[in-house]
């Protein structure tokens, strides 16, 4: 556990340092930027597809910081390490803005045995870094209302350590593939 609070000291401050970076953003030039992106990621930033994110209403800090991975190859994904390879950190800082201020319509779920699992599982355990009701702070991502399996594959690439992240890596490391699922399908069905 004492090796948690010095991660979440560097996340106060890493959070503290990317806001400044983003200080001075566009928004409008931001849904200019994003008239691409929304084919997939939905009209209106909420996602349709199982595979893909919605970016409505997520966090700018965490939009932007996958924006800079995908763009350096830290974060492999070939679809989005094309799309990002162009944006410029202005352009990055832009799209950042336009979708946070986009409101996000949770999926939701209907999977009650699964979403009562997953409350087990959370318990306690996610909501100090994703925000009380996995909404989101900083850079820690928001999870309610995200397309579940979207979420159960990130915890698998966290556990694979084929998505790099130190905190989440040791996180998602402690459960099975069926607990993944049960978490996932419980972020999804907040609001
Ligand atoms: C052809 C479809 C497609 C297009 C176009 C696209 N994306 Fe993506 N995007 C994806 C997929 C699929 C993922 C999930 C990748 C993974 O599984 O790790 C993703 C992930 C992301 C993420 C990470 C979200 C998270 O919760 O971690 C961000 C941010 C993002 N895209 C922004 C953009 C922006 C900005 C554009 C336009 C410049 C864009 N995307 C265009 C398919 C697309
Ligand atoms: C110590 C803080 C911390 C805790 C505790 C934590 N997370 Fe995370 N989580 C993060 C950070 C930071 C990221 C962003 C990683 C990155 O930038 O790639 C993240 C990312 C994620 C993602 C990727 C979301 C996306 O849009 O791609 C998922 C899914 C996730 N966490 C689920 C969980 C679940 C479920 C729990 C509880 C079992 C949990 N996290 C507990 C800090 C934490």
């Amino acid at each position: 556990m004492k090796e948690y609070k010095l991660m979440f000291a560097y996340i106060l401050l890493a959070l503290g340092l990317s806001q400044n970076a983003i200080a001075a953003v566009d928004a409008d030039a931001g849904k200019q930027r994003a008239k691409m992106c929304l084919n997939c990621h939905g009209q209106d930033g909420n996602s349709t597809t199982s595979h893909i994110p919605s970016l409505a209403g997520q966090k700018p800090a965490y939009i932007a910081n996958q924006l800079r991975a995908f763009r350096s190859g830290v974060r492999k994904d070939g679809m989005m390490n094309n799309m990002a390879k162009g944006l410029s950190n202005k352009e990055i800082n832009n799209l950042a803005a336009f979708f946070t201020s986009l409101k996000n319509k949770s999926v939701g779920s209907e999977q009650e045995e699964l979403i009562s699992e997953g409350k087990r599982l959370a318990s306690n355990l996610c909501f100090g870094c994703h925000g009380s009701n996995a909404q989101g702070m900083g850079i820690t991502p928001r999870l309610a209302g995200q397309q579940p399996k979207y979420l159960a594959k990130q915890l698998r690439d966290f556990k694979n350590k084929t998505r790099k992240n130190p905190m989440m890596g040791s996180i998602a490391g402690g459960f099975s593939d069926d607990e993944i699922k049960a978490l996932a399908e419980y972020m999804s069905s907040l609001k």
